[in-house]
């Protein structure tokens, strides 16, 4: 048994191939134990991305082992890929994914209707401080707003891994934290694994393992023995 939430070994992600074939991880061997912030750093193309869709099963990688817990997702069917997505990961992405025509609330239970033990839709929605706007469409919430929806939505379903590309690249400052204190409140009290990829250094002193990326490989793994409220990183 195995207290990490992820592990991969010799993790490899060629898109293409001959003369055009872009090598996107190189073997990355990697280990996220359960229950941390983790903030991933590295240039535009290194790869963070790619690692994040192939161990939240959305993409596969090309060759080497990805492990959540102690299930094998690299010999996974396409459906149990499927079920584990349903079952455990949520998705936060950089522009919100959420459906125009559908209520902040209908937004999230379009996740809450398929999930294994979700919450109540409310409940997620001031877990982000918008109970109040509820039934708003999109195009009438700022973009901050927009992105709480997305992270009710996401972890509505009380994922064990939430994935977070870029959550707060469209933020200013005070959104980008109050999305922030969302993530570490996750953390914190579902117990999720937070796995946020950022182009903001300074968010990796929220984190507790802090990873970073160049050209297809981890450079680098640091484990802060403090961390700082995201009231007090610099933004
Ligand atoms: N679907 C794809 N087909 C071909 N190449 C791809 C594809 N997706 C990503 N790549 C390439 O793989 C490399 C890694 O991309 P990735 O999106 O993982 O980088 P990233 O670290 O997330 O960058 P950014 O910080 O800009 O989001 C890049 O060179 C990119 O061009
Ligand atoms: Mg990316």
């Amino acid at each position: 048994m195995t207290s990490n939430t992820f592990t991969t070994r010799n993790l490899r992600k060629i898109y293409g191939e001959g003369p055009a074939a872009v090598h996107a991880l190189r073997g990355v061997t990697l280990e996220i134990p359960e229950g941390e912030i983790v903030v991933l750093l590295g240039p535009s193309g290194s790869g963070k991305s790619t690692l994040l869709n192939i161990v939240g099963g959305l993409d596969r990688g090309t060759d080497g082992e990805v492990f959540f817990r102690d299930r094998k997702l690299s010999d996974m069917s396409d459906a149990e890929l499927t079920r584990y997505r349903r079952d455990h990961v949520g998705f936060v992405f950089q522009f919100y994914n959420l459906m125009p025509s559908l209520t902040a609330r209908e937004n999230v239970e379009l996740v809450t209707e398929i999930a294994r033990n979700p919450m109540d839709p409310d409940t997620a929605l001031a877990l982000v401080g918008l109970a109040d706007r509820a039934d708003h469409f999109p195009a009438q919430l700022s973009g901050g707003e927009q992105q709480r929806v997305a992270i009710a939505r996401a972890v509505a379903k009380q994922p064990d891994v939430l994935f977070c590309d870029e959550p707060t690249g469209a933020l200013d400052s005070k959104t980008g934290r109050a999305v922030l204190h969302v993530l570490k409140d996750v953390n914190e009290k579902l117990g999720a694994t937070v796995m946020i990829v950022t182009h903001a250094a300074a968010q990796a002193d929220m984190a507790d393992r802090v990873i970073r990326f160049g050209d297809g490989d981890v450079t680098d793994v640091t484990v802060n023995k403090t961390k700082l409220s995201p009231d007090d990183i610099a933004w």
